[in-house]
């Protein structure tokens, strides 16, 4: 206990933690929320994370903070503390930092997709090397009334999807990919599919409105994972399925230059803090590899927990 208010005992780390009970950054972003040097900033952090307040997620070369470590008492104090930091000197401050930090996160991937739209089913064909998991994901996918596919890009399974429900919306915050789906659905002769321009942490959807949400290889774009299911939980009705196909963690750090991807793919045990903390039960995790040396993909079925 006396460790633990130690640690919290300066406004500087005040700051840290409120910064990070707000989602996952790297030292460079936290140097820039704090306006301090690299040096003052990792000092402080290790103070926090050996004092078990904060743990380091580990992605490629670079490490991500996260208010998560493994000290009991200030996970018990945390929700009163949680109130009282507006009080903390800075606090408007460091916030829109870090709604301009998540903006740039979301940015980065909006204005690769709109760049590389036209050339996208050409550029992906050669990208991952388990062509068999797309039969594995519509497998998990229920006949229902409604299903959303987030992140639609190209829409490359919607004929697939349309056979499953009458009603698809393909999501994306792209309009150059939008386009191209447009395309393909004209071309294609698909009906009961309708487009939306949105955003994946502010979907264009109402409450309990869905049967069944798909994310098919865009989780890794997103700014904040979490936020992302919590966003799925308030459009999926009480008892409907969130179908997820992305990476497994991996370390190829070229994907974040390359390929515009905010995370090296997703543990399992992160996946499942994050479902439980937005109202899932996870059903399924089915691991599938790849060749030697290339990503290996994961598909996991959830279902909403009823109200
Ligand atoms: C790797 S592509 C996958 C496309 C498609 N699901 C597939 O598997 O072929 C990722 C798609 O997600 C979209 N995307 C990325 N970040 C997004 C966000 N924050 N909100 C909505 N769509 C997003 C991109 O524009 C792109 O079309």
């Amino acid at each position: 206990m006396i460790d633990t208010f130690k640690a919290l005992a300066d406004v500087t780390r005040l700051r840290l933690v409120g910064v990070l009970s707000k989602g996952e950054f790297t030292v460079q972003e936290l140097t820039s929320v704090l306006a301090m040097g690299q040096s003052r900033v990792s000092r402080h952090l290790k103070i926090l994370s050996d004092a078990g307040i904060l743990s380091v997620k580990r992605q490629g070369t670079w490490a991500y903070y996260r208010l998560k470590g493994d000290n009991q008492f200030f996970l018990d104090i945390w929700p009163t503390m949680e109130q009282s930091l507006n009080s903390v000197a800075n606090r408007e401050r460091d916030l829109e930092r870090v709604s301009e930090i998540l903006d740039s996160r979301r940015r980065r991937s909006l204005e690769f997709f709109d760049r590389h739209a036209r050339q996208w089913d050409d550029f992906s064909r050669n990208l991952l090397s388990v062509p068999s998991y797309l039969a594995a994901l519509l497998n998990e996918i229920p006949v229902c009334r409604v299903i959303v596919e987030v992140g639609v890009g190209t829409g490359n399974i919607l004929a697939s999807l349309s056979r499953k429900a009458p009603k698809v919306v393909g999501v994306d915050h792209s309009p150059a990919m939008l386009d191209e789906a447009r395309l393909r659905v004209g071309q294609e002769g698909l009906a009961g599919i309708e487009f939306r321009l949105g955003e994946m942490s502010h979907l264009p959807l109402g409450d309990n409105e869905v049967d069944c949400l798909l994310l098919n290889m865009v989780l890794h774009h997103a700014a904040l994972p979490e936020r992302v299911f919590q966003e799925a939980c308030r459009i999926l009705a009480p008892g409907g399925r969130l179908v997820i196909a992305d990476l497994q963690r991996h370390d190829q750090d070229w994907v974040r230059d390359k390929l515009a991807d905010q995370w090296l793919g997703f543990e399992r045990t992160e996946l499942e803090a994050w479902l439980a903390g937005a109202g899932f039960s996870c059903a399924r995790f089915v691991p599938v590899y790849g060749t030697v040396g290339q990503q290996g993909v994961f598909i996991l079925a959830a279902g909403r927990i009823e109200d």
